[in-house]
């Protein structure tokens, strides 16, 4: 293992102003995203679609990596650039996806789910870096309602993803550690602050006793929000006050960053999450954003399957608010203007 390279890399992944596009949508998601548009989920489609993300305008300037799927990591450009080629060649860091999704977990509650992928990743990881790779994701899924999470599911979570970031460091690869509290049920903010403090006491806990060196990972947690089907919503500064407060009790200093998921929120809310918490200021890590489904529902709308330049635009503006969000820059009327 080698400290500084994966320092060094964590560091240019939280870089000022720069954010992580995921685009790492398995087969099975990505269907998912192309049936909202009625476009049929083929290799032709995913590959022009991901090239139009990938050849935005000022895409450099906003993006620091992207998560890819396997597909795409060995995949190739419409002009026929390898992909990771493509990336660096911009200054853009390629990352994988490397879990195999989140499963039922044996004896656990209907909901609860533990996430798969160890088996030959130490393998994996060595052919991902030979293709260009030089961090990697991982998500472990939890759940809240009234019979979750049991201390169960958060164990076998948090040990999964510390087996899955140890084997990562020890190939020279950013793991980024990603324990998504979902934001789906209706459970109140109470709650998910409450979740997310237990996950994270958890996550850290195993990094620690499976010595992941703490300066090489990137932390890529959810926000604390309201559940999506609770009545009461709670506001962008409880949002950012409450998140602040439980990444503070729980993320060492060391951590270089930490770039959260969207889990949901509409694209604005997640871009006003992000600058709140940068416009509180005087914070110990990078605080950045890691999007998928934010960084993108605009942009797939407005491509609809043909018309890239207004993907890009759509996409190129989504990218420009959150990287003015990393820097606690952002203003609501900069989304007017567009
Ligand atoms: P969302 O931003 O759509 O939650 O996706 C981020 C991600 O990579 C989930 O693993």
């Amino acid at each position: 293992m080698n400290l500084k390279t994966l320092h060094d890399t964590a560091l240019a992944m939280v870089a000022s102003g720069k954010g992580i596009l995921a685009a790492d949508e398995s087969t099975g998601t990505i269907k998912k995203r192309f049936d909202s548009i009625g476009i049929e989920n083929t290799w032709a489609h995913r590959r022009a679609y991901r090239d139009m993300l990938f050849t935005t305008p000022d895409f450099e300037k906003y993006t620091s990596g992207v998560i890819l799927f396997e597909e795409t990591l060995f995949d190739k450009a419409l002009d026929e650039t390898p992909i990771p080629k493509l990336l660096a060649a911009k200054g853009v860091i390629p990352g994988i996806k490397v879990d195999s999704g989140a499963k039922p977990l044996a004896g656990g509650a209907a909901d609860e789910t533990v996430t798969e992928g160890l088996d030959g990743l130490r393998e994996r990881l060595e052919k991902y870096k030979a293709a260009g790779a030089r961090f990697a994701k991982w998500r472990a899924v939890i759940s809240i309602s009234d019979d979750s999470p049991s201390d169960y599911a958060i164990h076998v979570n948090a040990h999964a993803l510390a087996r899955y970031a140890a084997l990562c460091q020890e190939a020279d690869i950013v793991p980024i550690v990603e324990p998504e509290v979902l934001m789906d049920g209706d459970n109140d903010i109470e709650a998910c602050e409450e979740v997310t403090d237990v996950v994270l006491a958890a996550v850290f806990s195993e990094l620690y006793a499976q010595r992941v060196a703490l300066e090489g990972i990137v932390l890529k947690p959810n926000m604390v929000v309201s559940g999506a089907r609770c009545s009461e919503q709670a506001g962008v500064a409880e949002v950012a006050e409450r998140t602040l407060r439980v990444l503070r009790r729980h993320v060492p200093s060391a951590v270089p960053g930490i770039a959260f998921l969207s889990g949901g929120q509409s694209d604005e809310l997640a871009t006003a999450h992000l600058d709140a918490m940068n416009k509180a200021g005087n914070l110990p890590w990078k605080l950045t954003f890691s999007y998928g489904r934010a960084l993108q529902a605009a942009a797939l709308k407005a491509w609809g399957g043909k018309h890239v330049d207004a993907g890009k635009a759509a996409h190129q503006h989504r990218a420009k608010m959150n990287s003015l969000a990393a820097v606690g820059k952002w203003e609501k009327a900069l989304e007017k203007v567009a």
